[in-house]
């Protein structure tokens, strides 16, 4: 019941129930509720850029097909026969003229529609328009690709809302924009998807205590120690005002930037001419003075600018997830320095890297506890800056509060909940906040 699960979360108190990362019939209903209703991260335009080009992937649990069109738009499209529901597509990205299933045969084209069935005459009803996969509504955001099965939902940007001001911090910097380095990393974490989406979200707390100390001295220079590099204490984190997305920050300092990405990319992110470059498109020092920005878009999306991974955190029931990373870097920075950024990214946030080791790592352990029937039994706190950390800031958009701070994952949480709770865009429009923490119309608080 709606009452139930809106009392699963407390924003107001700072808790939430562990029974939200384990239990079976509240992941199907965040299929249902979550995933089949809001925008999610696909990919960026430049991993299909001709026509023809397409990726698979997925929405949910739900496989799509990713498609660059002869009109240079992008369609979306369940990656599903129509006919017995075989996968129409088995590859994870080339460049096709038409997509055959592998079972009887069906063809379609490239928009998804219908074009060919062996032995059509023996199928006198079968109307071939009409059977296409479903599509889902697509736009783009600063090159990358998100999509909707949801008609009623807002439009991309609405949705995004002031997220967009942290978004083009790493994906704004030039007017050449970004490009995705080549290939994306796939692996599989037995851990619930929220774990890593509110970890993006809202988690800068862990980053400079005992989960990466290990990363960070790998890091360092060898003339370095950790007391050369102390975690900055100045820096921000944003809560959205309303749609669960979250961000943190520090302030010029660079200190676990280094550690993450090395001195070059430093300079070059921070320092060189491209760096002022960014800072005359950004028009306020409000947006180059971030460093290390961690964000989430909700659900499952989140990036780290500094190390430009981008993430899609794909959920597999409520005990596993398969995690999809990829590096963007500034389309108009030299050879060198994409190269640069490829292999920072690949030593601190891949499937190998230290950092995400030590994450992942976290997330199975707490997941792996929570089998146990008295682990489940009591709420978990995320009570960090209440009634401290939650007012707004001149420079910076959304809830702003100290960097070390939960106020994001209690926004990802009660927006959670709201989704949950809502059948549909319309009842969860409902739930946009007059004021902030004013009761939902949904009993959340
Ligand atoms: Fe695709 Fe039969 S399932 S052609
Ligand atoms: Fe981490």
């Amino acid at each position: 019941a709606k009452e139930d699960i809106a009392a699963l979360v407390s924003d107001q108190h700072g808790w939430v129930d562990p029974r939200i990362y384990t239990d079976e019939a509240l992941y199907q209903l965040e299929l249902e509720r979550v995933f089949a209703k809001s925008w999610l991260l696909l990919g960026h335009e430049s991993q299909i850029a001709k026509a023809g080009d397409f990726m698979t992937n997925y929405m949910g649990e739900d496989p799509v097909l990713v498609v660059r069109q002869k009109d240079a738009s992008i369609r979306v499209f369940l990656n599903q026969c129509r006919h017995r529901g075989m996968r129409l597509c088995r590859a994870d990205c080339g460049n096709a003229k038409s997509f055959t299933c592998s079972y009887h045969g069906w063809a379609y084209d490239t928009a998804g529609t219908l074009v060919n069935v062996p032995y059509s005459e023996c199928f006198p009803t079968l109307d071939k328009k009409e059977s296409g996969p479903l599509q889902a509504r697509v736009e783009t955001y600063k090159g990358l690709i998100f999509a909707n099965w949801d008609t009623e939902a807002p439009d991309l940007a609405t949705y995004l809302g002031e997220a967009r001001f942290y978004m083009d911090h790493m994906f704004d910097r030039t007017e050449a924009g970004t490009v995705a380095i080549p290939g994306i990393e796939k692996w599989v974490i037995p851990c619930n998807w929220k774990f890593a989406a509110e970890q993006m979200c809202s988690d800068m707390y862990h980053a400079g205590t005992t989960s990466h100390i290990s990363g960070i001295l790998a890091g360092l220079p060898a003339d370095k120690g950790l007391s050369d590099l102390p975690p900055p204490t100045e820096g921000h984190q944003y809560r959205a005002l309303w749609g669960g997305h979250g961000a943190g920050f520090y302030l010029d300092d660079t200190n676990l930037l280094t550690a993450t990405s090395g001195e070059k990319v430093v300079d070059y992110w921070t320092k060189g001419a491209a760096a002022e470059k960014a800072a005359l498109r950004f028009g306020a020092t409000a947006q180059s003075r971030m460093a290390l920005l961690h964000m989430a878009v909700f659900p499952s999306c989140g990036f780290l600018a500094g190390v430009n991974m981008v993430r899609m955190w794909h959920p597999r029931g409520p005990n596993e997830i398969e995690v999809w990373s990829f590096t963007v870097v500034d389309a108009d920075a030299s050879d060198e320095i994409k190269d640069e950024f490829r292999r920072q990214s690949m030593r601190s946030f891949s499937a190998g890297g230290v950092f995400d080791q030590d994450d992942g790592e976290n997330w199975v352990e707490v997941q792996q506890i929570l089998k146990g029937y008295k682990a489940r039994s009591r709420p978990f706190v995320v009570s960090m800056g209440i009634g401290r950390d939650e007012g707004s800031h001149p420079d910076y958009p959304g809830r702003i509060g100290y960097v070390y701070n939960e106020n994001a994952a209690r926004g990802f949480y009660t927006h959670w909940a709201r989704m949950m709770t809502s059948p549909n865009w319309a009842a969860l429009n409902q739930t946009r906040p007059g004021s902030v923490n004013k009761l939902d119309s949904n009993g959340i608080h």
